[in-house]
């Protein structure tokens, strides 16, 4: 059982932060982040909310589904920069989009969350128990971002998009992964407060913000995305050379390239639009689809394959026909 993607949207901050604007407040050049990240401008989410954004894509989504909010039966919502600890970004988006019928909840896989949720959207339409599933990818990383740290902070962008799925006929496979071991490398803590128990335990002094070793994520990343688009194409039963297309998680141009070589793809057959909108986390391979739909860059039947990875370390990989007509 496949997946029928009978709709997407975006939402896209106005406030355009380009490389020009980070030699402001930083020791860095827009020469020196073209060449190495390909990264030209990201939206910046001056004042709307993460789940806000997140609705503003799923209307766009549902109009272009046709479908309405109470035909909704379950909303998965992946962010790695929620407003609240509680409640889920999901269930803010329900209310939001006045989604009475459905049930929601966020799936936590940091950069690779997309994929994740698309798998987890696809077992729950082959139950039956839900008819369809309103995805939402929605990420402020500004919240998230160090911006005295000049290695990380030129590659962050905000922004979110969604679709909406029913179960469809045709191909789908997906293969994913964790592994903790490298967690030192990538990851942001939450603020704890100082306790007034124990004779008052202080609060940690640690910023409540990213710590990346962008090396060390280098490295991963090159290593998994081929491996992980290979794994799901096996379990598909097709060659990667019989992709129509490939989605990449938007970190750094230099590792789509590099995934893309081992791949032996053309990088005509890749999505990138990373000078424009920088890396995302969640929301960048969800962005990539809306943007290949709307283009008219993929047709039915295209066998295309979303491949991700991220902090956690998660890596994964979905490969799915496109169908957009149940
Ligand atoms: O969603 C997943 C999250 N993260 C990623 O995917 C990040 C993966 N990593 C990367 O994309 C790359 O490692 C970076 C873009 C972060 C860095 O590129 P790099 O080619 O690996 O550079 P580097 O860290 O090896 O640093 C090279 C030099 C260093 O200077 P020295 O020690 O050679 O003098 C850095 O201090 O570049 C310097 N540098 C910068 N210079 C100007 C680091 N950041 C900057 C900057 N502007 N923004």
């Amino acid at each position: 059982m496949g997946i029928t993607i009978l709709g997407t949207g975006r939402y896209l901050p106005d406030y355009v932060a380009s490389n020009q604007e980070y030699e402001t407040f930083l020791d860095t050049s827009d020469e020196w982040i073209v060449t190495r990240t390909g990264m030209r401008e990201r939206r910046i989410a001056l004042d709307t909310p993460v789940w806000k954004m997140g609705e503003l894509a799923a209307r766009q989504a549902l109009e272009a589904a046709g479908v309405t909010p109470d035909e909704i039966d379950l909303i998965l919502c992946t962010t790695v920069t929620a407003d609240y600890r509680y409640p889920s970004a999901a269930c803010l988006i329900q209310g939001g989009l006045g989604a009475g019928r459905a049930f929601a909840m966020d799936v936590a896989a940091a950069c690779t969350g997309s994929v994740y949720a698309l798998d987890l959207a696809r077992r729950y339409l082959e139950t039956g128990d839900v008819d369809t599933v309103l995805l939402v990818s929605t990420e402020a990383l500004s919240q998230a971002t160090d911006y005295t740290d000049r290695g990380a902070a030129i590659l962050f962008g905000d922004g979110a998009a969604a679709a909406v799925l029913q179960k469809g006929e045709g191909l789908f496979a997906s293969a994913l992964f964790s592994e903790p071991d490298l967690n030192r490398h990538l990851y942001c803590p939450l603020p704890r407060q100082a306790l007034p128990f124990g004779g008052g335990i202080p609060a940690r002094e640690e910023k409540a913000l990213t710590f990346m070793n962008g090396r060390e994520v280098y490295k991963f990343a090159v290593r998994v995305m081929p491996a992980a688009a290979r794994a799901a194409c096996e379990k598909a039963g097709i060659a990667v050379e019989e992709l129509d297309l490939i989605i990449p998680h938007q970190a750094n141009l230099r590792i789509i390239e590099t995934a893309a070589k081992a791949l032996q793809i053309p990088m005509e057959k890749i999505c990138v639009n990373i000078q424009k909108y920088g890396n995302t986390s969640s929301a960048s391979i969800m962005l990539c689809l809306d943007e290949v739909i709307r283009e008219g860059r993929i047709a039915p039947k295209d066998q295309i394959c979303l491949v991700g990875f991220g902090a956690g370390f998660t890596y994964g990989a979905v490969v799915l026909e496109y169908q957009n007509k149940p």
